[in-house]
């Protein structure tokens, strides 16, 4: 039998309807009896900030962890990291936030945000500002710009998709049976050339990428957050 792999976001994503959680929940630990299905949550989150979410919310212990916008992936309950990932070029982190510290409107994120291969802003200039930080940066580097306020820098080749391509490798899961889901631009690496479901509260920024680049294998649910992916997973068949 195949396995899949289930690959979504949390934050707004996963998370959002409760009652749509427990539902998905139900179906996905039917599929893991049946051991067709691995499941991994992509996040942007630190380790030590999923750690506190797990507290509040009623998730599934996954197979397998991203966090950090794809530069950290766990996969046992010690939080110990993948040895081996990331592999970056040229990720100079004294340069970076000494470009970006001089451009107004920018405000450097918390010290739990700060991560070995991930830095991250504020932008209260928004869309601009993210454009200078690409200018500035060259091509050297990941520009995550998302959710109007969000800025992240990581090493090039460095994001969701690339970690969660790295982990199914690791794992021997082919391509085609990864789905990942998603509402918004950090998700797109992971979207992108990958079955998907984009839930239907996905943001302006997620949906207006979708309109410029051809995914036939995404599926863009009416349902929102869980229940999005209940209804993703039917029309992918399976369930
Ligand atoms: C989460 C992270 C933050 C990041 C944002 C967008 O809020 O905590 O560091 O900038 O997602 O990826
Ligand atoms: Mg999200």
């Amino acid at each position: 039998m195949r396995t899949i792999l289930l690959a979504t976001d949390l934050d707004k994503t996963l998370l959002g309807d409760r009652d749509g959680l427990s539902r998905l929940n139900q179906m996905l630990m039917r599929l893991r009896a049946n051991h067709s299905l691995k499941l991994v949550y992509v996040t942007a989150r630190s380790i030590e900030s999923y750690n506190e979410l797990i507290q509040n919310e009623s998730l599934l212990v996954p197979d397998g962890l991203i966090t950090s916008v794809g530069t950290e992936i766990y996969t046992d309950l010690t939080s110990q990291k993948l040895s081996g990932w990331p592999n970056p070029a040229g990720w100079d982190v004294d340069f970076a936030n000494g470009q970006i510290a001089a451009l107004p409107g920018v405000t450097k994120q918390p010290a739990a945000e700060q991560r070995d291969y991930k830095i991250s802003y504020y932008l209260e200039a928004g869309f601009p500002a993210a454009s200078q930080v690409r200018q500035l940066l060259g091509n050297n580097y990941e520009v995550i710009y998302s959710g109007v306020k969000y800025l992240d820098v990581l090493p090039l080749g460095v994001h969701k998709g690339s970690a969660l391509r790295h982990l199914s490798a690791v794992w021997g899961i082919d391509n085609r049976n990864v789905i990942a889901c998603g509402d918004s631009a950090n998700d797109i690496s992971m979207i992108d050339g990958n079955k998907a479901i984009i839930v239907g509260n996905a943001k302006q920024e997620l949906l207006e990428w979708l309109g410029s680049s051809d995914q036939p294998e995404s599926y863009r649910a009416t349902g929102h957050y869980a229940e999005a992916i209940i209804e993703g997973l039917n029309h992918f068949g399976i369930g």
